[in-house]
């Protein structure tokens, strides 16, 4: 017999990105790339870094609180914690489990979800069957990156293209009217190896020669990977609209995954839908994968962009050809976002390890860190 499910909405948000900049100035100095070339094929004017102190687990704590206060919730009212993110703090425990830890939650499970950039639209599809189900009532969903600990900053193609940050919602149980509308997950094996890290798993374990044939650094097809893209979101996107029993035409604003401004207007050009409703914020913080959508949202609800009763999609795409889109009706009040003022680093601290403490800053970026004026000035860069 058919159970009637609950309606999930969208009670808190927020984000948090680490104050360090890497510029496209800056990267001029340490590969082959000019400002000129990043921004016209890319949209990228500058992006974020983590600190060495910062983690994806803390920069994640901080998104999550900022959300549960945005939601006039404590943390311990959260059932679920779901970290989407392909640079954890380590292999095991989840940074889930660290999160939990660090916020001070009690009884919620967590875990986290391996989709790379369709990681948090992925985190939201798993939090809404436990809510429409009943089996929790708020839930915490954060997409969490520190990509510049998988970049190689020697290698033009990629490290122009990704920076660090996390973004958070809380998911509630309501039988109010609006919320989501309709979801649709996808999953593309011709792009299995389109985007990967060949080393530091179980199929290739550390060792001496993976660590020195850089194995461990994020490798991308580029080409492939952007017209996949463009098809994906596009697809999954109208898929989604499709079961929410809307159209292109209906959506107030698409808050997309910020791999490159070039395929957000290849893909508004061909599906015939104004850039002027799409939400773009790629110039400030590059791809920041599973923590790029979340990201958006809550500046673009702080921006005034998103209003109760608007209609917004939610659209991503990531390595393992993952896609996902969500498509919703915003009802929560953008003005509480006021309530996570002052919510910052300095309210998580994630659980010691005991073991000798080791930086694991990109040596390749420290010359930015002290202030030096350029790769060569701190004597011999990486
Ligand atoms: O988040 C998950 C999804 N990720 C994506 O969707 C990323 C999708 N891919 C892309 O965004 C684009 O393919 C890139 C931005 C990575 C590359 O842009 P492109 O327009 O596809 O450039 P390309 O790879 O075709 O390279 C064109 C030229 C090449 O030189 P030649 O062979 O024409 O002489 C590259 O070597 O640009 C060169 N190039 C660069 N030049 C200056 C590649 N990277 C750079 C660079 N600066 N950083």
């Amino acid at each position: 017999m058919a159970r009637s499910l609950m309606g999930v909405r969208v009670t808190g948000w927020g984000a948090y990105a680490p104050d360090l900049k890497l510029t496209n100035a800056a990267l001029e100095q340490m590969v082959d790339t000019n400002d000129e070339w990043i921004m016209t094929r890319t949209g990228i004017s500058e992006r974020r870094i983590a600190a060495p102190e910062e983690t994806t687990a803390s920069m994640a704590a901080v998104a999550g609180l900022r959300a549960i206060a945005t939601a006039g919730l404590a943390p311990d009212d959260i059932d679920l914690i779901i970290v989407g993110t392909l640079t954890p703090d380590y292999p095991l425990p989840s940074a889930a489990a660290l999160v939990k830890e660090a916020i001070g939650n009690k009884h919620a499970a967590a875990f986290d979800l391996a989709a790379a950039c369709s990681g948090f639209v992925y985190g939201y599809r798993v939090a809404h069957g436990y809510l429409a189900s009943g089996l929790a009532k708020h839930a915490l969903v954060i997409g969490a990156e520190t990509m510049s600990r998988c970049t190689d900053f020697s290698d033009r193609g990629t490290c122009v293209l990704f920076g660090d940050g996390a973004g958070a919602v809380v998911l509630s149980a309501s039988d109010e009217p609006g919320g989501t509308l309709g979801i649709e997950l996808t999953t593309d094996t011709a792009a299995t190896y389109s985007i990967w890290i060949p080393a530091g798993a179980a199929a290739r374990p550390a060792t001496a020669a993976t660590v020195a044939a850089s194995e461990h650094f994020m490798r991308m097809r580029g080409g492939e990977t952007f017209k996949l893209a463009v098809r994906k979101l596009g697809s999954t996107a109208i898929r989604a609209l499709e079961k929410s029993n809307m159209t292109l035409d209906d959506v107030d604003l698409v808050v997309p995954h910020q791999a490159n401004a070039r395929i957000l207007e290849a893909l508004s050009k061909i599906q015939n839908f104004p850039m002027e409703r799409v939400f773009v914020n790629i110039h400030k913080y590059g791809n920041t994968s599973a923590a790029s959508v979340p990201i958006a949202l809550s500046e673009a609800v702080a921006e005034g962009r998103i209003k109760p009763g608007d209609r917004i999609l939610l659209v991503a795409f990531g390595a393992g050809g993952t896609a996902g889109a969500v498509a919703l009706q915003w009802t929560a009040n953008p003005d509480d976002r006021l309530r996570a003022d002052g919510i910052g680093p300095k309210d998580v601290r994630i659980l010691d390890t005991g073991l000798e403490p080791v930086s694991p800053f990109p040596p390749a970026l420290e010359w930015i860190r002290v202030g030096a004026s350029g790769p060569e000035a701190k004597g011999s860069p990486e």
